[in-house]
C-alpha cells in the first residue's frame, strides 16, 4: 500500500492513483479509495454522521461497526474511526448499544460483592468464555475483570478497567448478557469513593484556590489584551521532549505555591 497521509485535520486526502476497493455498506456495493478508515469511507460515498460519531479518534466508544470479511464465517466488531476497510468487507453501523443501567446514591453504596451482586446480578452468569476480551477494541481483559467482580475485587476491576471507551463491544457478544461497562463504571467509582487512598495534595491545592492563592494569576490573564494574550501563547515555555525531571522555566512566579 502506498504510504501517504490521508487525512488532515478533518479533511480525508485521496491522492490520484489511489485504488478503490470494494465494500458492502449496509447490504449497498460501493467502491471506496483502500487505507481509509471505515468512517471515512462512509462519508466518502455520501453518508453523513449524524449520530454514533464523536471524538473520531478511538476514544469515545460512539462508532461500533459490525463487519464480516471475505471468506472468514466470523463475525468482527470494531470502531468505524480506527478500523481499515478491506476489499469486500459487509459492514453495518451499531449506532447504540442498549443496556441496563442501574442507577445508585454511590455514597450509601458499600464497596463489597453484594452491592454488585444487587445492581447488576448478570454479572455472576460469567461462563469464562474470554469472547468479551476478544471483543473489546481497546484490548482491556475483560474477561478478568469481571471475573475479579466475581471475587468481590473491585480494586483489580477498577484498575483493569480503567481504560473503556464504554464501545458495549464486549456486552454485544457476552452469551451471559452481562453489562460489562455499566458494572465496570460502578466499580471504577466504588473504588474512587470509598478504597483509594485519598491525594493530599490535592486536598492541598483545593485548599489553595478556596484560599484564592491562584487569583491573582487568572486576574493577570484577564486584564491582558487580545495581542498581548496572543503574543504570550506564542512565546510560551515548552516542557522538553524526552520529559526531563529537572527541568524548571524560566519564568519561576507561576510555579506551584507551597504552604
Ligand atoms: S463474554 Fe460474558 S460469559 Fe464470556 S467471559 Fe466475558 S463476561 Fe464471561
Ligand atoms: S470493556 Fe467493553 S465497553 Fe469497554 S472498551 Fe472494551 S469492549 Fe468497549
Ligand atoms: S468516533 Fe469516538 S471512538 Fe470512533
Amino acid at each position: 500500500m502506498p504510504q501517504f497521509q490521508y487525512t488532515q485535520g478533518d479533511r480525508t486526502i485521496v491522492p490520484p492513483g489511489t485504488k478503490q476497493i470494494p465494500v458492502y455498506i449496509m447490504g449497498k456495493r460501493y467502491k471506496v479509495p483502500e487505507g481509509l478508515t471505515i468512517m471515512k469511507a462512509l462519508e466518502y460515498v455520501g453518508y453523513r454522521y449524524i449520530r454514533g460519531c464523536g471524538c473520531r479518534a478511538g476514544v469515545c466508544g460512539a462508532c461500533v461497526t459490525v463487519f464480516r470479511l471475505a471468506g472468514d464465517y466470523r463475525l468482527h466488531f470494531g470502531l468505524a474511526c480506527q478500523t481499515t476497510v478491506q476489499p469486500e468487507m459487509y459492514l453495518t453501523q451499531i449506532p447504540f448499544v442498549p443496556a441496563n443501567k442501574a442507577t445508585y446514591d454511590i455514597n450509601r453504596l458499600k464497596p463489597d460483592v453484594y452491592t454488585i451482586e444487587k445492581l447488576y446480578p448478570e454479572t455472576f452468569r460469567c461462563l469464562s468464555c474470554n469472547t468479551c476480551t476478544k471483543a473489546c477494541p481497546m484490548e482491556i481483559p475483560v474477561m478478568d475483570y469481571i471475573q475479579a467482580l466475581v471475587k468481590g475485587d473491585i480494586k483489580t476491576c477498577a484498575e483493569l478497567s480503567h481504560s473503556c471507551i464504554m464501545c458495549g463491544m464486549c456486552s454485544l457478544r457476552c452469551p451471559a448478557e452481562i453489562q460489562h461497562f455499566h458494572v465496570a463504571m460502578l466499580a471504577r467509582r466504588l473504588y474512587a469513593r470509598h478504597l483509594m487512598p485519598k491525594a493530599k495534595h490535592l486536598e492541598k491545592r483545593v485548599k489553595q484556590i478556596k484560599e484564592k492563592k491562584f487569583d491573582w494569576m487568572l486576574e493577570e490573564l484577564m486584564n491582558l489584551s487580545e495581542a498581548e494574550m496572543k503574543k504570550r501563547y506564542a512565546e510560551r515555555e515548552w516542557e522538553p521532549e524526552p520529559y526531563d525531571p529537572n527541568w524548571q522555566p524560566k519564568e519561576t512566579k507561576y510555579l506551584i505555591i507551597e504552604d
